[in-house]
């Protein structure tokens, strides 16, 4: 509370300097949580004091449902949870969050952790927990694999560029497994938090886990709002849960752990013992890193001591620990040491925390974050073909609800395009319109300049073929046919002998040259009046076209006359 209050005054502090000192950048601050499901207007506040809005503003496919979330689960709010969104149809089904208009400034959004959030409770009544692909902003993120009763959660967090939205897709990979989702949160975090990773590189929690907590610590302990899973102790183990006595722990460290999580630790309650050991089973083939974070808990005197190695996979691996040498945690401070690049060793990795001989008490842990580093974040389609996109989304309603990369991540691309095998800024490369019901005439989207099949197939595209369809390098399908095109075909396209077009059925379509040159040859200032144009029309409408033919000649003629 007292943080989120601090950086509120911040935030104003800064926007009333930058009045006078121009261009000061401030840090936009979000935070964003998302019911999926719900169709509630109105924002509810939860136990947590997080603030949940519905979805409605953020995605326009698929199907709510409601599905029977137990009243307690230790860190969720169980409404969240009850509601979500499936996703029956289409190749993926993409989430959009405009982050610029969340803020009230014009600052970058630097740092951004989101989180997805699943909870699959038979809301079916199929007993079969989906397994599906979830992707942000063109990248992949992870398989998901649901549970029948628990929830799945996973956590990103990458450098979002300025006036990019944040993307949320989810994609189905298994015959009648359906993706869902309930829950999506989006937080700013502060531009130096976790920047020793590349910023062109995404990080992924696979853990976060507070040893000396026996409850989850998320908002708003954390002001990030990550969440720090409770540790279930084990009494056999002769492991205890130890409160610090220091009246304040100074938390002012590389990526600021909630006081919360070093205010408890978990030691050994051996006074001999001569360590502590971590093994988890990890099946990945990536490097994993973690962030350990100590505090010590009582005020040692002179003749105590507390300090420990920490050996990773028995020294097996090239793990780099920072910094270097024994642990010794400071009593009302905070310690954080980073291990990079750990290896899993017969699918598990495995630290050890051995005292040093000099100590005179055993080792300690108070929180651990595993992570790993994602493939390089994509580009996302050339930036041509999306705006050209754009123009088609804005021209056709029907197109307007497909939101996310069009392209990526491959293969999961929007259901009425196609890409080349670029995976960082692919190319579209086909335009399948057929079928949908189109109406009116096309935009000129010649910017897409690689395309190679167009299919407009089955719409009512009306009026002339227009001319950019013919300036397409690369271009050598194009289905026209069932429309409502009139006039005559471009040159540039009947000339193209690289290129296979159909034009069939459309009516009142111009396709015998030596019928058109006699019926359309207007000069272009003539133009507009298409009906001229048209070949086979009602013998009235003949006459009449005949007539304002003449018409409209006479008239140029007087017209240049009056020139001369
Ligand atoms: C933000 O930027 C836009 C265009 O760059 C500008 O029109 C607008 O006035 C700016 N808003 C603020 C609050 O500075
Ligand atoms: C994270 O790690 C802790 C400690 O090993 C474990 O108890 C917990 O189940 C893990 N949480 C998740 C979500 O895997
Ligand atoms: C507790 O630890 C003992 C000894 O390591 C182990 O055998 C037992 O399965 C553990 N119990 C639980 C609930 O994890
Ligand atoms: C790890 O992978 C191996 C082989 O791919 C598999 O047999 C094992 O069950 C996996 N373990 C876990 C915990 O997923
Ligand atoms: C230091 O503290 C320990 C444990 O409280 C105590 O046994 C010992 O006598 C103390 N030593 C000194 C020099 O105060
Ligand atoms: C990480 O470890 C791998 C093999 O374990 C090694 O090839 C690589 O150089 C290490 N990377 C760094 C940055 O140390
Ligand atoms: C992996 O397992 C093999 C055989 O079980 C064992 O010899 C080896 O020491 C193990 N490696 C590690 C790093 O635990
Ligand atoms: C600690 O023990 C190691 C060997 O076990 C020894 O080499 C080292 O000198 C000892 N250090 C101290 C400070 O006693
Ligand atoms: C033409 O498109 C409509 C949808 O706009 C569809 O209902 C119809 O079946 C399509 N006709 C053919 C022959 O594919
Ligand atoms: C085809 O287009 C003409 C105008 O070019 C229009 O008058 C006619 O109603 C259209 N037909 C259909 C079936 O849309
Ligand atoms: C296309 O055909 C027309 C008429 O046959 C001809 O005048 C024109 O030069 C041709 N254009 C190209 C680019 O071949
Ligand atoms: C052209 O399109 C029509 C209508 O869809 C179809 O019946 C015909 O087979 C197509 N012609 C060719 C050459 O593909």
């Amino acid at each position: 509370m007292n943080t989120l209050l601090l950086n509120l005054f911040i935030l104003l502090l800064f926007a009333h300097i930058s009045c006078f000192l121009l261009l000061l950048p401030v840090s936009a601050k979000v935070f964003l949580s998302i019911d999926c499901g719900s169709l509630s207007l109105e924002p509810r506040t939860d136990d947590n004091s997080i603030v949940w809005v519905g979805d409605g503003p953020y995605i326009q496919t698929g199907e709510t449902h409601t599905a029977n979330a137990p009243t307690d689960i230790p860190g969720f709010d169980s409404k969240v949870m009850s509601t979500l969104r499936a996703f029956p149809a289409r190749n993926k089904n993409c989430y959009s969050i405009d982050i610029d208009s969340k803020s009230d400034d014009n600052t970058t959004v630097d740092r951004v952790l989101v989180r997805a959030n699943f909870y699959y409770g038979n809301y079916d009544k199929k007993s079969i927990p989906p397994t599906f692909s979830l992707q942000f902003n063109g990248n992949n993120w992870k398989e998901i694999v649901t549970g029948m009763e628990n929830i799945v959660y996973e956590e990103v967090v990458f450098s979002l560029k300025k006036g990019k939205n944040i993307n949320v897709c989810l994609a189905q990979t298994q015959p009648d497994n359906t993706p869902f989702i309930s829950a999506l949160e989006v937080r700013s975090l502060d531009s130096d938090a976790y920047n020793y990773v590349p910023s062109d590189y995404p990080l992924m929690f696979i853990n976060r886990t507070a040893f000396g907590s026996n409850t989850v610590i998320r908002y708003p302990e954390d002001s990030f709002d990550r969440i720090w899973g409770s540790y279930a102790l084990n009494i056999t183990r002769a492991l205890i849960r130890v409160r610090s006595n220091s009246p304040s722990i100074n938390v002012n460290v590389e990526d600021k752990p909630p006081e919360a999580v070093l205010r408890t630790t978990l030691t050994s309650n051996i006074k001999t013992s001569e360590g502590m050991s971590y093994r988890r089973t990890r099946n990945l083939t990536v490097p994993i890193h973690l962030n350990a974070y100590f505090s010590e808990v009582i005020k040692l005197n002179s003749t105590q001591k507390r300090s420990f190695d920490i050996i990773v996979n028995n020294n097996l691996d090239n793990s780099i620990i920072l910094p270097k040498g024994p642990v010794v945690p400071p009593y009302g401070g905070t310690l954080k040491v980073h291990i990079r690049n750990m290896t899993t060793f017969n699918s598990s990795l495995f630290i050890v925390l051995k005292r040093t001989n000099d100590s005179t008490l055993p080792p300690l842990i108070n929180a651990l974050e595993e992570f790993i580093i994602g493939d390089k974040l994509a580009q996302g389609t050339n930036s041509n073909d999306v705006e050209a996109l754009g123009l088609l989304q804005k021209s056709f309603i029907q197109l307007q609800d497909w939101t996310g990369d069009p392209c990526l991540p491959s293969p999961f691309t929007w259901d009425w395009v196609t890409c080349n095998d670029d995976t960082d800024s692919p190319r579209i490369t086909g335009l399948y319109l057929n079928d949908l019901g189109l109406a009116g005439r096309l935009p000129d989207f010649s910017a897409m300049d690689a395309l190679k099949t167009i299919n407009l197939r089955n719409n009512s595209l009306m009026q002339e073929i227009p001319e950019f369809l013919g300036t397409f390098p690369e271009l050598t399908e194009l289905n026209l046919a069932d429309n409502n095109f009139s006039g005559t075909i471009p040159s540039s396209l009947s000339n193209n002998s690289n290129l296979k077009m159909n034009v069939s059925g459309n009516p009142n379509l111009c396709t015998n040259t030596s019928t058109c040159d006699t019926e359309s040859r207007i000069p272009s200032p003539g133009n507009k009046n298409t009906d001229t144009e048209t070949r086979t029309p009602s013998p009235n409408n003949g006459k009449s076209s005949k007539t304002s033919e003449q018409l409209i000649i006479i008239l140029l003629i007087m017209f240049s006359g009056l020139l001369l």
